[in-house]
């Protein structure tokens, strides 16, 4: 029996077939299996992840570590087992508050621990702040204080810059993939997400690119993925009474949805694709 993410996937992500034997990528003629069945057969891919604790970030964990992928966490929060229920757990957890760039070298010489010398599969930036006025409206670029802008700025597009410079050696010796979390809010004005959101999603978006052309050289692959309204705790309440209309699907996206095309990225299916922005929205940017 597959398991329902199985199923979303057409993924058969179990064990081997204890009777059967192994499963080999040539049984099941998928990239996906051919990128699984590398995980196993080589060295276990590993993955750095900010942002796990919650939402897209806790998805994708899940996703990734039932691929087989070993998963390093990163959040504010101590980790918590009973809602992340992927077995690198607190010994791959990194608490960090990406919102201080000062902080940072202290969290990579942390991450670098974990790896002990081992390459990085990986790297998502996924943590990401949207602050509303206390009545949940957007701050726009008249009401939005710098220690906002600065904060939102740190979280959103600094860390990502950092947490890639800091861990660019693991990344070059496995021929690692990079994913910076985007958002459609970065190019048109949005309902609910305010100007430093807004504009920090978009310049994560442009250093896509310079990091896409920076990083290919050496084997790097650099995409971001721009989620449209998907339901996690970064909603305001009234998202999907006010937007769906306007979204082609007629529905928000689940964290799982946004989670698969990130594995996707990841995986050797996508070995060529390198400084694109895909966005995962039901249409809503038509
Ligand atoms: N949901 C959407 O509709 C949507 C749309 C477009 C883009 N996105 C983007 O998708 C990403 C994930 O969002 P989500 O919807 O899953 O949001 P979420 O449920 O609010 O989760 C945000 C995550 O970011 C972490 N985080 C926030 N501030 C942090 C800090 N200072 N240091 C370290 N970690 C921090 C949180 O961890 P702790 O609070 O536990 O520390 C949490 O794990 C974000 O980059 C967001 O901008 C989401």
């Amino acid at each position: 029996m597959t398991t329902e993410l199985e199923a979303h996937l057409g993924l058969d992500l179990r064990n081997d077939d204890p009777v059967a034997g192994p499963r080999s990528a040539i049984d099941v003629g998928c990239p996906f299996h051919a990128d699984r069945a590398r995980v196993q057969q080589s060295e276990r891919k590993t993955l750095v992840l900010t942002g796990a604790s919650r939402g897209i970030g806790h998805a994708t964990g899940k996703l990734f570590s039932e691929a087989g992928w070993r998963v390093i966490s990163c959040a504010r929060q101590a980790f918590d087992g009973g809602r992340c229920p992927w077995e690198s757990g607190a010994d791959n957890h990194v608490q960090a508050d990406l919102s201080n760039h000062r902080l940072l070298p202290r969290a990579i010489a942390e991450v670098k621990e974990r790896l002990a010398g081992a390459p990085l599969h990986a790297l998502i930036n996924n943590a990401g702040v949207s602050p509303k006025t206390p009545n949940g409206t957007r701050l726009t670029s008249l009401t939005t204080s710098i220690e906002t802008w600065m904060s939102v700025f740190h979280v959103n597009l600094v860390a990502p810059i950092l947490l890639a410079q800091g861990l660019f050696y693991e990344l070059k010796a496995a021929s690692g993939s990079v994913v910076n979390v985007t958002s459609i809010a970065g190019s048109r004005v949005h309902p609910f997400a305010g100007s430093a959101y807004a504009t920090s999603k978009a310049a994560l978006a442009c250093l896509t690119r310079e990091m896409a052309h920076d990083y290919a050289p050496h084997g790097i692959r650099v995409n971001a993925i721009a989620p449209g309204e998907i339901k996690t705790d970064i909603l305001s309440p009234d998202t999907e009474a006010r937007l769906v209309t306007n979204i082609p699907l007629r529905r928000v996206g689940t964290p799982e949805e946004v989670a698969k095309v990130i594995f996707f990225l990841c995986s050797d299916a996508a070995s060529y694709v390198t400084g694109t922005e895909v966005p995962i929205n039901g249409g809503q940017h038509l």
